[in-house]
Parts: structure tokens; sequence; C-alpha cells
């Protein structure tokens, strides 16, 4: 029996931040796209919770308890009383600590996998619930699509959205940890930050018109800034993705990696040669979005 499950990547089209609240997480109203960086996991019986992950960087993920994948399997067993383990083999192609949400969608893809594997069989909601408890991105992997994130981002509302959206992801040769982003935002912007932020309306009107060009120009992120204090060389990456007529450039959450929209899945090409010409970038990936959330696409056995 085996189960094989994938589940998207994200980009923040917008982000806006709050002050920094006593529990240490920030109040955000985010619009989060998912993106066709798609993480895949085969979930196969086993008698405790392993994970083994493969891909080009996957030396970068720990592969014990502190695995989001294991944390999710364990907790979804808990809260079913279900005894069995799991082995769970990822093969990542989000990048690692890169402001993608890479970490979430292997513990959306984990708890859709044994929710199946298990036959425990939640309703989505209760999924939802579980994947909340796990981290902010979390619900959101679960759900893809175009949506609305409020709270600690965990609170979603669909955005309805038209079109297809075409982008160059600028990857960084080393990841910047979120809580360093965050703290390094506290650090800039402090207590003169509006304890409640809200979505930019241009960019939900955007979307609805399917018109890229003003998407392009309503991307936003309160915590470039930041990332760019601890990553003051995607300022250059930036820049040159502006240069090669992107119609929006910003750093994706927490970053570092950047994301150019572009015009047409060519142009997303030329922008990405543009970015590795100018070696200011490890390297390029195109992808496409919305996509769906994380979900079932085959079962053996
Ligand atoms: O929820 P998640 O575990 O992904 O968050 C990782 C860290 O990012 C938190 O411990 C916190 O430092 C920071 N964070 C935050 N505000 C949020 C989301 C995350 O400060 N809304």
């Amino acid at each position: 029996m085996s189960i094989r499950v994938r589940a998207p990547g994200k980009v923040n089209l917008s982000l806006a931040v709050g002050r920094r609240q006593e529990d240490g997480f920030h109040p955000l109203a985010t619009v989060f796209q998912a993106v066709s960086l798609v993480e895949e996991l085969v979930a196969t019986p086993a008698d405790d919770v392993t994970v083994e992950v493969t891909g080009p960087q996957a030396g970068l993920v720990p592969t014990d308890g502190s695995n989001l994948a294991v944390r999710a399997a364990r907790l979804l067993a808990d809260a079913t009383g279900v005894e069995a383990g799991v082995h769970l083999a990822i093969r990542k192609d989000v990048p690692v600590a890169g402001g993608m949400a890479g970490g979430s969608a292997d513990a959306a893809a984990a708890l859709v996998a044994c929710d199946a594997l298990w036959g425990t069989g939640l309703p989505r909601s209760e999924l939802a619930r579980l994947a909340a408890d796990l981290g902010s991105d979390v619900p959101f992997a679960l759900q893809g699509g175009t949506a609305v994130g409020t709270g600690r981002g965990h609170l979603l509302s669909p955005v309805l959205s038209r079109g297809e959206y075409h982008w160059t992801v600028g990857l960084s040769p080393r990841g910047l940890s979120t809580p360093e982003v965050f703290g390094a935002f506290d650090a800039l912007v402090g207590a003169a930050v509006d304890p409640d932020p809200v979505v930019d309306d241009a960019l939900l009107r955007a979307l609805l018109a399917g018109d890229a060009e003003a998407v392009g120009a309503a991307l936003s992120n309160d915590l470039q800034h930041a990332a760019l204090e601890l990553a003051p060389e995607l300022a250059e990456t930036l820049a040159v993705a502006e240069d090669a007529g992107a119609l929006g450039v910003v750093v994706s959450g927490s970053g570092p990696t950047v994301v150019a929209l572009a015009a047409s899945p060519g142009h997303a090409v030329a922008i990405g040669r543009a970015l590795l010409d100018a070696h200011v970038v490890a390297g390029v990936r195109q992808a496409v979005g919305p996509v769906p959330g994380a979900r079932l696409v085959a079962e053996r056995g």
C-alpha cells in the first residue's frame, strides 16, 4: 500500500505585517498564491514514523522528530488515536528556507497522505485545524489556489482570481530563518507599525480582473526591507529582474527567494536568463500559479 500526494509552495503577492504580539507572532494580512513548485510525498506503512528526503537541497532538511512532516503524521495519529507508523518519502522541489513554505507543504502533504493511509477520513476542516497547529503557512498549503490569510496567516478566505500568472523564481545560495527576518522587522519598524494590517484592495481588484500588469504593480512585502538587511545582495537580484521588464518583483515571504512576475512563459525564461547572466542568483526556476492545494495523486496496493 502506498499513497502519493503533491502539495505546492506559495508566493505572497502582498504581505502586510502588524506589530509583534505578546505570543511572539505578528498579525498578518497577506494574499497567498500557490505555485507550481511542488513537493511530492509518498507514504507507506511502517512501525514507526520515519522520513527520507531527496532533491538538490535535501541535506538541509532535518530527518528527526523536528521534521514538519513527521510532526504532522504524529499529530494526526494523536488526534485520531491511530497507533500505526508511516514512512514518508519526500521529493523536494520548493527551495529550503526560501520563504516559499516548502516545509509547510510537506506537513500538509503528510496530513493528507496519512489520513488516506490510515483510513481516518477526517473532513478538510479538521485537517485545516491540525494544519494551523503545525505552522502558520500549513493551512494554505492544504487549501491552495489564491487566498487572503489573516491572523498568523492561518485564517483563510478564498480570493477570486482569473488567469494564469507566470513567475521567474530567483534562488538564493543561502536560506533565511523566518524568526530572524521577523526579528529584523521588529528592529527596523518596532512600535511604529500599525497593529492591524489590511489587504490592498488594488491587488484584489487586479486578480479579479485577471490583469497581470496591475497585479505586478501591486506586489508588496513588508518583510522585504528586513530580508534585505540580512541579505543585502538581494537588492541587485530585484534590480536585474526589474531591468528585464518584470511586471513586478518582490521577495517571497521571509525570503530570500525573489519572484518576478512575467508577461508570458517566454518572458519568464528571459528574466531567468538575465538573472543568471548577471550572476546574482544560485539558480532560476519557472513557475505558474495558482495551482491546487495538497492532493492525493495516486494510491497503490
Ligand atoms: O508559524 P511558523 O512556525 O511557521 O512561524 C515560524 C516563526 O515565524 C514564528 O516562531 C515567529 O517567530 C515567526 N512568525 C511571526 N508571525 C507570524 C508567523 C510567523 O512572527 N504571523
